[in-house]
């Protein structure tokens, strides 16, 4: 098929950028939405033009590197797909294509499609982990875990850290992404020793860079994972909650 593209092309971050208009011709369905950059790439390089920049790993749904508004939309028009497992089938001979970068207050752009995500690092950073003794490798069923609790802990696990929340929510709100990585850590056993400092460190992190959350729910249709909104009830709640015990626990030192 072939395709008429608009991309945004953007030299730097002090650059203002703008649309350049792209021929994708003989694009075959099968390929991924990346591989077709890819073409696109290599025709500019043999020209001796700037390749297009743009970022991506695992080119399979998993470290969230990629991301690209297409048509308007985060990681385009399939839902729960990230941008590199995004098919051209899903388009049509003769269609056009608009491809940017996601657009965040946040997430400045770098160079073309790529943008600093960092701030989604950050939030991670202030305790999206547990301080568990890893010693030699346990009986995975060592700890008993409700199945309930670990089926809700690894659907909030599928979070890639892609920012298309983010990037999808007309607040540039970060919730989505911070519910996730908070509730697969806090409805864990092993989770439970730093559920409020976690809890608190990261929602305050979260909003030193982000907008505020006012319910839309486009992050939910956005992410590529699927994850619910419901986990962004469950953050609110131990945000709450966190407070409280927090307080009485600098109280106890
Ligand atoms: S919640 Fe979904 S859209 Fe947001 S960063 Fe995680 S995977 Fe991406
Ligand atoms: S390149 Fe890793 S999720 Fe798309």
């Amino acid at each position: 098929m072939d395709l008429h593209l608009k991309i945004w092309r953007q030299n730097g971050p002090a650059d203002a950028g703008h649309f350049e208009d792209y021929e994708a011709v003989g694009i075959n369905a099968d390929m991924s939405f990346l591989e077709m950059l890819d073409v696109i790439n290599e025709g500019l390089i043999d020209d001796g033009r700037e390749p297009i920049v743009f970022d991506s790993d695992c080119r399979e749904g998993i470290c969230g590197t990629c991301g690209l508004m297409i048509n308007g939309q985060a990681h385009g028009p399939e839902k729960g797909t990230a941008t590199c497992q995004l098919h051209m089938r899903k388009f049509s001979h003769g269609d056009q294509v608009v491809i940017e970068p996601f657009r965040a207050a946040a997430f400045p752009v770098i160079r073309d499609l790529m943008v600093d995500r960092s701030p989604l690092d950050a939030v991670v950073a202030a305790g999206g982990y547990i301080s568990a003794n890893t010693g030699s490798a346990v009986d995975a069923n060592s700890i008993q875990i409700p199945k309930t609790a670990a089926d809700a802990a690894m659907d909030a696990a599928a979070c890639i850290g892609c920012g298309a929340c983010v990037a999808a929510c007309p607040n540039s709100a970060g919730q989505l992404f911070t519910a996730a990585k908070i509730a697969h850590l806090n409805l864990l056993p092993q989770g439970q020793a730093e559920r409020w400092s976690r809890t608190e460190n990261m929602v305050e992190t979260m909003e030193e860079f982000f907008g505020s959350c006012t319910n839309h729910g486009e992050c939910e249709q956005a992410c590529p994972k699927e994850i619910s909104i419901d986990f962004i009830a469950y953050m609110n709640r131990d945000y709450i909650k966190a407070k409280v015990k927090n307080r009485k626990l600098i109280g106890q030192q």
